[in-house]
């Protein structure tokens, strides 16, 4: 059975891109695989994190993939600094990995923007990081939203490269699974931008903790253009902030664009935001009371972390201590 690895970060609530372009897949994956999904907390240090926030952030973050429905008993569930092999392997693919290489990662790009010289060294290794976390199990299989792909083929020219350069055959490949009409959720107030956890403007965005007059008002003013619902998907070219409403209606329905437009085109916008903001709310709201379940118990949460990290470091100790030897790191 391929092994399933997938992270998330702790740098805020998560939003509506994170619950369909990844968690809703992460849940879905664990009735046929063995799954690892962490909370990765040293990839949050990236950029600056108030330290009294990161904490609480990385157990709302654990309350929330509970909530959605990630089996902590069955799978693993845990936060990336809790198992130091990460932070020993991405050391290793800092010196396997080409400056060359990082140079042309887009997200690097996006988030430095004119501020190169400023920011942290850390952003830029970001990606080697995140090869470490999923080559510290040999996972194969990552499910992630469609702005990871660019991510997961650095982790596979890092594998590739680490074998080549030892004479090993030690790492696989990763395959990255990005499903469903909705991999690239863009943001409500401009749908050319993803929708993000970071961005300021919170109308962007929902988030998986919103109640329901929040979703209904940010569906409501979220952007759109002047002209009805298409009648088939080849109709929401050039429209981004169309495509991206029916996308997420799509996805909530488990249907696609053209299923969604069979219903709902012809129809002006006031109509079908409401019956969206009907389908986000419905879908939304049990999350979130069960997110609040859990945060209401943060010894339950911490309890669920220590027992994903033993079990995760069971797994990356041996992996890591392995490729340690074979790059000739001495063990007294
Ligand atoms: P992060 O925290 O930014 O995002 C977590 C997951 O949510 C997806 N996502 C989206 N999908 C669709 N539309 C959006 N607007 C949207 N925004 C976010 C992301 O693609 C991601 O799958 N680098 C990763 C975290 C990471 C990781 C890993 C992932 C660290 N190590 C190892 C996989 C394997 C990230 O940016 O997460």
């Amino acid at each position: 059975m391929q092994l399933v690895f997938s992270g998330i970060q702790p740098s805020g609530v998560p939003q509506l891109g994170n619950y369909l372009g990844a968690m809703r897949n992460w849940v879905a994956l664990q009735d046929r695989h063995d799954c690892i999904y962490c909370v990765v907390d040293l990839h949050a240090l990236t950029t600056w994190q108030d330290p009294k926030q990161l904490a609480a952030q990385t157990r709302e973050m654990t309350a929330s993939l509970l909530a959605c429905g990630i089996d902590a008993d069955r799978h693993i569930l845990f936060n990336q600094s809790a198992v130091h092999a990460h932070a020993r392997l991405a050391w290793i693919f800092n010196c396997v990995a080409r400056m060359g290489w990082l140079n042309r990662m887009t997200q690097f790009k996006d988030k430095a923007g004119k501020d190169r010289e400023n920011v942290s060294t850390g952003l830029f290794v970001y990606p080697n990081l995140m090869a470490a976390d999923i080559l510290a199990y040999k996972a194969s299989r990552v499910p992630v939203g469609d702005d990871q792909r660019q991510h997961l083929e650095l982790a596979n020219d890092i594998a590739q490269k680490f074998n080549h350069d030892y004479g090993v055959d030690f790492f696989p490949v990763i395959e990255p699974v990005i499903m469903g009409v909705a991999a690239r959720v863009m943001s409500l107030r401009d749908g050319t931008k993803k929708m993000s956890k970071s961005d300021p403007s919170d109308q962007s965005r929902i988030n998986l903790t919103d109640d329901a007059d929040a979703i209904a008002q940010k569906i409501r003013r979220a952007k759109t253009d002047p002209h009805p619902l298409p009648e088939a998907p080849a109709g929401l070219e050039g429209r981004a902030e169309a495509r991206n409403l029916v996308g997420i209606y799509a996805a909530l329905a488990d249907s696609d664009l053209a299923g969604v437009l069979a219903e709902h085109g012809g129809k002006g916008f006031g109509a079908f935001k409401e019956a969206l903001a009907e389908r986000l709310i419905a879908h939304l709201a049990p999350i979130a009371a069960e997110t609040r379940r859990w945060l209401a118990d943060p010894g339950a949460i911490d309890a669920v972390l220590r027992q994903g990290a033993a079990r995760a470091a069971a797994i990356a100790d041996p992996i890591v201590a392995e490729a340690e030897r074979l790059v000739g790191l001495l063990r007294p």
